[in-house]
């Protein structure tokens, strides 16, 4: 049931290519100007008065909520809160007929999500799921739902639907966009010739791993990793640190670049592994000053930059390098190393990568 791989997780960061394109079937123009959500029932009209969104999931998802952010606010120009299921449940959020309430679940029964969900409704919010089981417990309760159709994931750690979640909701962000007119359609056929591409574009960066293994195994025993970036790098450097803490127990924090000097950069010393994501041009001359920072005080850092980036590697020890693509679809790559990352640590560290302690696949209880 493994197809060969040593575990599900490894398997499953390699469907990712197959993953995306199954995410993306049906659902794109022939012509590229627009996206097609035949499940969605919504007219513009119901659209209309949307001023606000939430996004609210749980772990992985809320990470990958977190890009969704990115790509509704500047694709869709609506304002949006992220929040974690578990705290928007409990605070008495802000939300009414005019808020639309995105869900992102890949199990669909994480209990906390489902809370919020029926919190959200009971608010008045209009609700929509971003989940990877049909006929889950949070597809039935949401308004609508777009699935991820990514197949199942059964290792602990989430790395399909991650990816998958991110091209759903960059989909949802240029659909709600062309509703709303907010975007040229040169710029929307331009997204969309990415996101055509990012299937190969993924399954190249699986091809050739042996320096992520490397690294792996020489950093695999680092007591504290840092990642660090800025904008949607930051993003994906939350996810890359859980996937390190969940399976390989390595302790790794997450930090927007700029926010080192507030107090992190104290733990900078001697050795200690940072890894610097580095592949969004509006930033890139900002994260480079806080890559040199960190080297400043010694941090081995593993720099990640786009393809054809050539100033990159004259201030890092060692560079990955992701395929050039459009800014906003850079973190659906960039993510797939830093998956690898912690894979290759956790079997270093001879952890039990598909079931890592005190963790479940689904978590619904509260
Ligand atoms: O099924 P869900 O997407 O609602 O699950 C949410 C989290 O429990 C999940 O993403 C968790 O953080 C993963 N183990 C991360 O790899």
């Amino acid at each position: 049931e493994k197809g060969g791989y040593e575990h599900f997780m490894i398997k499953e960061i390699y469907e990712q290519p197959k993953a995306i394109r199954e995410t993306m079937s049906g659902r794109l123009a022939k012509d590229d100007s627009s996206i097609i959500f035949d499940e969605l029932k919504w007219t513009k009209d119901d659209l209309a008065n949307i001023n606000k969104i939430f996004i609210i999931a749980c772990g992985t998802a809320y990470h990958a909520g977190i890009v969704g952010k990115y790509y509704l606010e500047q694709l869709a120009r609506v304002p949006v809160e992220v929040d974690i299921a578990s705290e928007f449940r409990y605070r008495s959020p802000l939300v009414d007929e005019n808020t639309l309430t995105l869900v992102i679940s890949q199990s669909g029964e994480t209990s906390d999500t489902l809370a919020a969900l029926k919190e959200a409704k009971r608010l008045g919010a209009r609700t929509i799921a971003i989940t990877n089981v049909v006929g889950s417990s949070i597809a039935r309760e949401a308004d609508q739902v777009i699935y991820t159709w990514a197949g199942p994931e059964i290792a602990v750690a989430s790395t399909k639907a991650y990816t998958t979640q991110l091209v759903s909701v960059c989909m949802f962000a240029i659909y709600i966009a062309g509703m709303r007119g907010t975007l040229p359609v040169e710029t929307i056929k331009t997204l969309i010739r990415g996101l055509r591409e990012l299937p190969a574009q993924a399954h190249e960066l699986l091809e050739d791993v042996e320096p992520i293994k490397t690294f792996a195994q020489q950093y695999g025993f680092a007591e504290d990793v840092f990642f660090i970036g800025r904008s949607l790098d930051y993003a994906v450097a939350l996810e890359g640190a859980l996937k390190l803490k969940e399976i390989s127990y390595i302790h790794a924090e997450a930090y927007a670049a700029g926010e080192l000097k507030h107090g992190t950069l104290a733990l900078i010393v001697d050795g200690v592994p940072v890894i610097a994501l580095a592949t969004q041009h509006d930033v890139y001359e900002k994260t480079l000053s806080n890559i040199k920072e960190v080297k400043a005080r010694d941090a081995v850092v593993i720099g990640i930059g786009l393809k054809g980036d050539k100033q990159l590697v004259k201030y890092v020890d060692h560079t990955i390098y992701i395929p050039a693509t459009e800014k906003y679809l850079t973190p659906i790559l960039t993510v797939i190393p830093l998956q690898l990352l912690a894979y290759y640590a956790a079997v270093t560290r001879g952890c039990d990568v598909d079931k890592p302690r005190n963790l479940a696949k689904s978590v619904t209880v509260e």
